[in-house]
């Protein structure tokens, strides 16, 4: 069966994007293509739960080499492997600690990333020179039917160009890849819509290296301990940088209280400014572009990139929003928000 082929030009960022985007919706015969572009040491595009990644095959040099060049990622940024099954841990880890066995066993498939020791079988490319590596079992039908008919371990970073928000639509993968990418798997939208929880458990006290739908709260419930937070985050970290997941638009964050007079005086000076808030309502004011935020945080996670992408896409200038409270889910939205306010290089 042949799937049905959609394009998408590269619009708003042709400038640094060139071509259009292949895009079939994930069926089998898709997934075995992908899985056939992968073997040849090409990169597929494919839906997690969490948002899109950028696939190649973990343990071929010149696809991973094609796959930095495509996210315009440093070399020396580890990128996270994924596999189809938690069995599988033991190839790719030199050893999996008890910690890491119950956090497999309570989280596996799903929005978890592990920071192991890494075994003989990753490369440095991977790990961008470091001795652990990164594993997640995703828990979305189409990435597990991807990794089961690939086979071995496909690498894959966030599917946006480096710095950027991540995708949770195929649309948004293609207007951020264009043809860097040899094919989009099209799953409709993810479900989380903030990247996985990145827990390292490679030393002797495991530590949240960055938060995601998979709560610190949880993760102590299940460790029977305190766990240690995001402060203690390695530089290495892409997601640790000041600035990372940033709309082309400035964000500013102030208390949910301040949204419109903050936005107001922004106006004033000539900006075209969004707010992103739950309690902006009503007609756009004084020509403020109002984008209206789901009430809870499971539905902010889900909008929040697609509503930040929609102030680009509206050539806005500016976003003014609030932190949710940092507890659950919102302590992982919080951070998110802070890295797009974070000073730009
Ligand atoms: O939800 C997700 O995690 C998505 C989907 C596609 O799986 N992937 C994702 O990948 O967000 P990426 O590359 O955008 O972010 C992965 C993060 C980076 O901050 C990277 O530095 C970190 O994982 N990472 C990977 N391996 C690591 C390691 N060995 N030690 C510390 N951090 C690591
Ligand atoms: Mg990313």
């Amino acid at each position: 069966m042949v799937g049905c082929w959609k394009r998408f030009l590269s619009s708003r960022h042709s400038s640094e994007v060139s071509g259009v985007s292949r895009v079939l919706e994930a069926d089998a015969a898709a997934i075995r293509e992908a899985a056939a572009i992968l073997r040849r040491g090409g990169l597929v595009a494919f839906p997690t739960e969490t948002v899109y990644g950028l696939g190649a095959d973990a343990e071929n040099e010149t696809a991973m080499r094609a796959l930095f060049a495509a996210k315009g990622r440093p070399a020396d940024h580890p990128v996270i492997v994924h596999l189809a099954e938690a069995a599988q841990v033991d190839d790719f880890a030199a050893e999996v600690p008890a910690a890491a066995q119950k956090l497999v066993a309570a989280f596996w498939p799903g929005p978890m990333t592990l920071v192991l020791r890494r075994s003989g079988r990753i490369s440095d490319l991977v790990t961008g020179g470091l001795q652990t590596v990164g594993l997640r079992v995703p828990g979305h039908p189409v990435a597990h039917a991807l990794l089961k008919e690939f086979g071995g371990p496909i690498a894959a970073p966030s599917a946006n160009r480096f710095g950027r928000v991540s995708c949770m639509r195929a649309e948004h993968v293609a207007e951020e890849l264009g043809d860097r990418v040899d094919l989009v798997l099209d799953g409709g939208e993810c479900d989380v819509g903030i990247e996985s929880t990145i827990i390292d458990v490679s030393c002797e006290r495991p530590a949240i290296l960055r938060p995601g739908a998979v709560t610190a709260e949880e993760v102590a419930a299940v460790l029977k301990a305190p766990v240690a937070s995001a402060s203690s985050f390695s530089p290495r970290v892409p997601g640790s940088l000041a600035s990372h997941y940033a709309p082309e638009a400035r964000v500013e964050l102030v208390a949910e209280a301040d949204l419109l007079s903050r936005a107001r005086q922004l106006q004033s000076g000539e900006e075209k400014v969004a707010v992103i808030g739950r309690v902006v309502t009503g007609e756009a004011d004084r020509g403020i572009v109002l984008l209206a935020a789901p009430e809870g945080d499971e539905g902010l996670a889900h909008s929040l990139y697609g509503l930040l992408r929609r102030a680009d896409e509206l050539g806005c200038d500016v976003v003014v929003t609030a932190t949710p409270s940092e507890q659950g889910l919102g302590l992982a939205i919080a951070d998110r928000l802070r890295r797009a306010a974070g000073p730009r290089r």
